[in-house]
């Protein structure tokens, strides 16, 4: 069957830069960026390939092992991401090179074998054919070098329950019913070619199967709560981005996120017939649960914690001669 390859990336189409760039400041901690540099064996010199880079987080995150004399070439379908990227990395790529090319991961354009190290984070996830980009990820790396991929399995923590003092009381009808819909989003998500939001989970057997070797892993070893008075800079910027995001929307806004919500409910399975019932339910939950959140804030009695993480980061190693 002929793959379709066209790009299908609702990601760099909105204004999200600066959402972008405050989530990424605490996504990983420090000392666990450090530790897993070590792992990799990135080293001073070194030439690493960032694919969706994005505005070229993975670079500024890791430059300081590797930027040195080192070369970082950052990959992404979005030609305004890589000006904007371009324009931010004057600010950290000193001594070495940072070059943004707009390429897709489904032919990257990058020669075969020229990379030490090649890496994505929440690429996948976003992809039709994620195996083909971890095929494209192994092309371009040297014999012997490392591909790494830090993706969520975001199915998993949708399905958790942490806890909030937000929906403390929910009965348990509305719990399950939230989490149905969502699984059936999900679903439809992955059916109509956005992408698996499962990926973390399968990239152990993706790259198995594409042919690395050496496959390991870790999980991100932070822990997400929320306390009063949130006054710790990782907490302030978490409460600052609800606040910014919790607007009341427009109903033309409504309406298309309302259709487009059927999109991805009708591909997922969900029962035509249910779905106004279904959304209305679905939107109403939301909506007290948004105005208990934006309350608790301002009293300062809102509390939550939603347990361990299922962030991944997962390497192997290309193999030196084709048969090992
Ligand atoms: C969630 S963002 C992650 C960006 C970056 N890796 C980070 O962690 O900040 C996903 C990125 O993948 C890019 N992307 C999606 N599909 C792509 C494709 N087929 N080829 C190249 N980039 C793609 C998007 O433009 C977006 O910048």
């Amino acid at each position: 069957m002929e793959q379709n390859l066209t790009v299908k990336n609702k990601w760099a189409e909105k204004d999200h830069k600066w959402q972008i760039i405050e989530e990424r400041k605490y996504m990983w901690n420090q000392s666990q960026i450090d530790r897993l540099a070590s792992v990799m064996g990135l080293s001073p010199g070194m030439t690493v390939a960032d694919i969706g880079c994005g505005l070229g987080y993975l670079g500024w995150t890791y430059w300081k092992h590797f930027g040195k004399h080192g070369t970082y070439i950052g990959v992404d379908c979005s030609d305004s991401l890589m000006s904007e990227a371009r324009e931010i990395s004057v600010e950290w790529s000193t001594s070495g090179n940072a070059n943004f090319i707009t390429g897709n991961c489904y032919d990257i354009p990058i020669d075969d074998g020229s990379v030490d190290l090649t890496m994505c984070q929440t690429l996948l996830m976003h992809l039709e054919f994620p195996e083909k980009a971890i095929r494209e990820m192994i092309r371009i790396t040297k014999p012997g070098g490392i591909v790494v991929c830090k993706e969520l399995d975001s199915i998993s923590r949708y399905l958790r329950l942490g806890f909030s003092s937000v929906n403390e009381d929910a009965n348990i009808d509305d719990i399950i019913f939230q989490r149905r819909m969502k699984l059936i989003w999900i679903h439809g998500r992955k059916m109509l070619g956005f992408g698996d939001y499962g990926i973390g989970a399968r990239v152990p057997k993706m790259m198995q199967e594409a042919g690395l070797k050496e496959i390991s892993g870790f999980c991100r070893d932070k822990l997400e709560f929320l306390v009063p008075p949130y006054d710790e800079p990782e907490q302030k910027s978490r409460i600052e981005i609800i606040e910014r995001f919790a607007g009341e929307s427009t109903e033309e806004e409504k309406q298309e996120s309302k259709e487009n919500y059927k999109k991805y409910y009708l591909a997922g399975s969900g029962d035509p017939i249910s779905f106004e019932k279904d959304y209305s339910r679905l939107t109403e939950l939301f909506r007290t649960e948004q105005e208990n959140r934006l309350k608790q804030i301002t009293d300062d009695t809102l509390f939550s914690c939603s347990g361990g993480s299922n962030f991944f980061c997962i390497f192997g190693r290309k193999p030196c001669f084709k048969n090992n």
